[in-house]
Parts: structure tokens; sequence; C-alpha cells
């Protein structure tokens, strides 16, 4: 097959089509192995988890119901604020559920931090965090997902959901976005 070609506005691809799925297929196997008996509640944060979301819930094979909330921080075009808001809540109750966040990067880890303490008063019988990427140098809250697929350097990354202006969503990998495209 040929090399797909690749957006000229990448200026590098970190994590291929492939990779990511291999990577996917492994976090599920490992989720469905230490869920083993249990249901899982997906809770998927709109609007960058969709396609993770979408590929994970099929890798894995306990019973899985699947919500979503929507949540947005606010900042610069490259760079999140502190200030989080809450967009859309979940449909239905976690009381009693096995809850899995589901995101597609933790960089600050604001979003998360915001949607952990959210739901803390939530009742869920327990919560966890998968999160395809972990940017760990541009932390300012501590949190830390139980399942990370790829840890990535302090770089602005697109692709496989992630957004710059909320285009890039749909490259079928994960690549450095050309600091020119966003003025950087
Ligand atoms: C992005 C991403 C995470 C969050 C991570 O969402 O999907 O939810 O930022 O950043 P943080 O760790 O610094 O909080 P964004 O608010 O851009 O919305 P989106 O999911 O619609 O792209």
């Amino acid at each position: 097959m040929p090399a797909p070609e690749i957006h000229p506005d990448i200026q590098e691809v970190l994590f291929s089509a492939e990779q990511i799925a291999e990577r996917v297929r492994e976090l599920g196997r490992q989720i469905s192995a230490e869920y083993a008996g249990r249901e899982v509640h997906l809770v998927g944060v709109l609007r960058g988890s969709a396609l993770l979301v979408a590929d994970l819930i099929r890798e894995i094979t306990v019973p899985v119901s699947l919500d979503f909330i929507a949540i947005s921080s606010y900042g610069s075009n490259t760079r999140s604020s502190g200030v989080v808001r809450l967009n859309k809540d979940l449909e239905s109750s976690v009381e009693g559920r096995h809850v899995i966040v589901v995101e597609d990067i933790i960089d600050t880890g604001l979003t998360l931090n915001y949607l952990v303490n959210l739901l803390a008063d939530r009742s869920a019988a327990s919560l966890e965090v998968c999160a395809l990427l972990d940017k760990p140098a541009a932390r300012k809250a501590p949190v830390q997902a139980r399942y990370v697929g790829f840890t990535v350097p302090d770089a602005f990354v697109v692709g496989y959901g992630l957004d710059y202006n909320q285009f890039y969503r749909g490259l079928p990998y994960i690549g450095v976005l050309r600091p020119e495209v966003y003025g950087g």
C-alpha cells in the first residue's frame, strides 16, 4: 500500500492510524480484564474523545453503557485558561456504576480535575480515567489517568479527535501542527 498523504499543515506524525488502533485494542483488552464480572459505564468528554470512544467501546468485551458530557475550557486558541464550563451534563445517573471517563488528551489537567470533582459527589461505584494522550509537561492540576495510550511532548497536537479551531479532528493519525498555522 502506498504511504498515506500527510496533511500539509502537519509538521510530524507522532502516531499513525495503525499505532493508534493497536494501542486502543490494548487498552480495551486491559479494561476488559480489569473489569471482568462487572459492567463498565463509559463517559466520553465531548468533543475531542468522540473518535476514541467509538473505537474503544468496540474493544471492550464486558457489558458497557455509554454517556457523554460536554465541557469547554477557555483561553487562547492553543492553551486553556483554567476557566472550565459545563456545556452538557450526563443523560443518566452514575450512581452505583463503574465509570471510566474517556478523554482524548490530558494537557493542563484542568478539564479533568473539574470533571472528577463534579462526578465525585454523584456516588459512582468507582471512577477511573482513560486518556489516549497524556502531556505531563503541561500539567497545572494534579490529575492522573489509570489508562493512558501515549505520552506526548509539549507540542500542539491534532488529529484523531483533537482540533485546532475545530478542524483537523478527522485526521486518522496524531501529528504536530506547524507553528505557522497557529501563529506560534
Ligand atoms: C480539550 C481536550 C480535553 C481538554 C484537555 O478539550 O479534549 O478535554 O482540552 O485540556 P486540559 O487538560 O488543559 O484541560 P477542548 O476544551 O479543547 O474541547 P473539545 O474536546 O471540544 O476539543
